[in-house]
């Protein structure tokens, strides 16, 4: 990132989109509500945008100014990644065979592989082995298009290890979020001791590093009970709450997410029609993680139900080394068209406002207007919705992060 005053003019663009309005979350019919401009430009001046419009409206720019040529392609808002899983070591491809011949995850997870491995691999990884990780994670996501990414601790478990990727995920650029309620570890006799250690030895360091907290709910990892004692806790130390819910099987996630006021419950592919009401009555998010239903061979989530009872949700890669070792938006926005029911505006929505949104990022990230942050990608398409149509392509030509052009392909 560069601290010098710079301008930068994207211009000739084939099209530029964003969400339209400038509420967040966006809702129902809004979801898929696009400003869509043709033959356009985007102004960049000191980290911020300045100005989109037509080419025939830009007025001479006198001074220093770094020129794109926009032909051909098609601007959009930054991807925003609000749920990650990008500090670990190690490998699952084994896992990813054994699953292939028929082996489920649950299983594999109650033969201690699963989660329990990667912790290991991560337990025996030194600092600059885990930050080396998130720096590789990160520049994929930014090639796919991700400009902003949440990550998440929970494959240290102890307190140094939970330290250490929380801080190396922030070195490197994401937004930390401390899972210390993702598995029990090896080390203890039960959930309940397990939360006593992280309550009282991980949080109130954890909390100094991370800006949320999340707990893995379902059968084989925490209770609903236990969930509540450890998103207390944490709420009381100034953190944000998050839940993966409802992955598997409905504990009573949804309810408990509605309960604390969390800001997002994340995966809902096992919710009812009772969950999808609730959320839609409910300030909550949903993070739908159509990769790693895919992956698991799971029901994908009720997107579609959701949007229509007036839930907000949001997308995101789920990128972790088990269930879904993809760190590609763009092929999550594909999944959402042709798995989850959504159209390509309301994907658009979805992994830009709304993922800005779950991450207190609403206001400054997920859209290309004056005042935002100046993060843009570049498709290589001169229409936007190739994102979602050009199923793992390469569709991504350049991304601008804080009105830099930090990464092009060549
Ligand atoms: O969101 N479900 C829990 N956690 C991750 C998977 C983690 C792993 O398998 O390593 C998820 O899918
Ligand atoms: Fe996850």
């Amino acid at each position: 990132m560069s601290t010098e005053p710079s301008r930068l003019l994207v211009r000739d663009l084939a099209q530029l989109v964003s969400s339209a309005g400038q509420d967040a979350p966006l809702r129902g019919r809004a979801l898929g509500d696009i400003e869509l401009v043709e033959d356009a430009f985007l102004l960049c001046e000191n980290g911020r945008i300045t100005a989109t419009g037509r080419m025939r409206d830009l007025r001479g720019i006198e001074g220093e100014l770094e020129e794109v040529d926009g032909r051909g392609l098609s601007a959009l808002p930054g991807l925003v990644d609000c749920h990650t899983h990008a500090c670990f070591a190690g490998s699952r491809v084994n896992e990813f065979e054994l699953r292939a011949g028929g082996a489920s995850y649950e299983e594999l997870h109650a033969a201690g592989g699963g989660i329990l491995s990667t912790v290991e691999a991560t337990r025996a990884a030194g600092e600059d082995e885990l930050r080396q990780a998130v720096a590789r994670h990160r520049d994929w996501m930014l090639h796919a298009g991700t400009t902003t990414f949440e990550a998440k601790s929970g494959y240290g478990l102890d307190l140094e290890t939970e330290l250490v990727c929380l801080a190396a995920i922030a070195a490197e650029g994401g937004i930390p979020t401390w899972l210390g309620a993702h598995a029990v570890p090896p080390e203890f006799e039960d959930a309940d001791a397990y939360l006593g250690f992280a309550l009282g030895d991980v949080l109130p360091r954890a909390s100094q590093l991370a800006e949320a907290a999340d707990i893995f709910v379902e059968r084989g990892a925490f209770t609903v009970d236990q969930a509540r004692r450890y998103l207390s806790a944490c709420r009381d130390a100034g953190l944000v709450l998050r839940l993966h819910g409802d992955q598997f099987t409905e504990q009573g996630a949804v309810e408990l997410a509605v309960e604390l006021e969390a800001r997002s419950i994340d995966h809902l592919e096992a919710t009812g029609a009772r969950g999808v009401r609730m959320l839609a009555s409910s300030d909550v998010v949903g993070v739908l993680l159509p990769v790693a239903a895919l992956v698991l061979g799971r029901p994908m989530p009720p997107a579609r139900e959701l949007v229509d009872a007036g839930a907000a949700i949001a997308l995101a890669t789920d990128f972790n080394p088990g269930s879904a070792y993809c760190e590609s938006l763009p092929l999550v926005c594909s999944l959402a068209c042709t798995q989850l029911g959504l159209s390509p505006s309301e994907a658009l929505g979805a992994c830009t406002v709304n993922s800005a949104h779950v991450l207190e990022r609403a206001g400054r990230l997920g859209r290309l207007l004056p005042g935002y942050h100046a993060d843009a990608i570049l498709l290589d398409a001169p229409d936007w919705r190739y994102l979602a149509y050009h199923v793992g392509g390469e569709v991504v030509a350049a991304a601008i992060r804080d009105g830099h052009v930090a990464w092009r392909r060549n």
